[in-house]
């Protein structure tokens, strides 16, 4: 380290957006690794509607590792942040630069402690992959600051043993999760299928019904479904495989009515699953809050207008998917339908009325941004 150590402080700021599955993970067969039981794929969103903005910091002066989330501190005792930190640690190279006299050598990466600042422009645990953007650009960052010489796809093997989803944050446009073989978790790892620019006439629209944390965290009502579900045995070794491959095909080809037909029915099982879980967990909802069945009645509505349209126009419009939370991430084929779509959303839950229906983000698919 360099002579006055106590004196400099060495900052990177990441942005990465959050991404949403179109084919669902959900299932783990090793906890500790996040392995998952199937493969995935995502989309990732515009990263100036839900993004988390991470900035990470080393100094000789600072005596512990700390972490603050959208301003709170929060602990930093946690498994998954410890996983992340050491394979970052462990990929850690010499750092140099000459004009502010910091010299930092490999092995003094794991002397230096850690000041981390993160911030979601959107609800934290809503069911709105909070995990994903978190854990992505957490790692994204802390691989730039110790100088680690990874590749997208070796970052988001790191990023997942954060947050599973999370290593499909670390690329933009269609990406998939390959569920790997190894049961070390070498080769489970995100690749990009399409770039943002590929099927850019896509608009998503997202229908924040609830904002508030979910009861059953992903990670144990997946760990749950696991246990208890047939439905996600059979999901895992007969259905993915299958719709992985015409989901890639419907990607490449651009052909929005497989693409929305794979997308629904990939939710709908997915939903399908928790409520094959024992005791059944109900996503679409928010239990602790009084306006279960509005909240529950506002989804199906959204289903049923998305379903009843799409029929109505004899190819689909507009597919629908839900994770763990009640909100709905609408795609449209283009921004025509988009704004028919946000017309249609407000007629049936104008802004006055007593739904839950808040807010609505409009997004486009895009990229990592790497603001340091
Ligand atoms: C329904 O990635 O949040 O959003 O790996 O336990 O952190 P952990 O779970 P998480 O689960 C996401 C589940 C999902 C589907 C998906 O994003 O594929």
């Amino acid at each position: 380290m360099a002579e006055e150590s106590g004196k400099w402080v060495l900052m990177v700021t990441a942005q990465t957006p959050t991404n949403i599955a179109v084919i669902k993970y959900w299932g783990k067969r090793d906890e500790t690794l996040i392995l998952p039981v199937n493969d995935s794929i995502s989309v990732t969103l515009d990263p100036d509607h839900l993004c988390t903005t991470t900035t990470v910091a080393v100094s000789p002066s600072f005596d512990h590792d700390r972490m603050w989330l959208n301003a709170k501190e929060i602990s930093l005792s946690g498994g998954r942040f410890q996983n992340c930190l050491r394979e970052i640690r462990n990929r850690a190279c010499d750092f140099e630069d000459k004009e502010k006299g910091i010299k930092i050598e490999k092995k003094d990466w794991e002397k230096l402690h850690l000041h981390i600042a993160s911030y979601n422009n959107f609800p934290t645990a809503a069911g709105l992959a909070s995990s994903a953007a978190g854990f992505a650009c957490l790692v994204f960052a802390l691989a730039k600051l110790m100088n680690a010489k990874e590749d997208q796809s070796q970052l988001s093997a790191i990023a997942r043993q954060g947050s599973g989803s999370a290593c499909r944050s670390l690329f933009g446009g269609f990406v998939k999760w390959i569920m790997g073989k190894d049961e070390k978790g070498s080769d489970s790892l995100a690749v990009q299928l399409a770039d943002e620019e590929h099927w850019n006439d896509l608009v998503i629209v997202i229908a924040v019904v609830s904002s508030r944390q979910k009861e059953t965290s992903s990670t144990s009502g997946m760990r749950e479904s696991v246990e208890t579900s047939l439905l996600l045995q059979h999901r895992a070794k007969e259905v993915v495989p299958k719709r992985i491959v015409q989901m890639e095909e419907a990607i490449k080809n651009r052909d929005f009515s497989s693409f929305a037909q794979l997308t629904c029915a990939d939710s709908n099982q997915f939903h399908a699953v928790c409520l094959d879980t024992s005791p059944p967990i109900f996503y679409m909802n928010d239990t602790s809050h009084r306006q279960f069945s509005t909240n529950m009645e506002t989804c199906f509505r959204i289903i049923s207008c998305v379903e009843k349209w799409n029929r109505s126009e004899g190819s689909p419009q507009v597919a629908y998917t839900f994770d763990a939370g009640p909100n709905a991430v609408l795609i449209a084929r283009n921004k025509k339908v988009a704004a028919q779509l946000l017309q249609r959303l407000l007629f049936i839950f104008p802004p006055s009325s007593d739904t839950d229906l808040n807010s609505y983000v409009i997004g486009d698919k895009s990229i990592l941004h790497d603001a340091g």
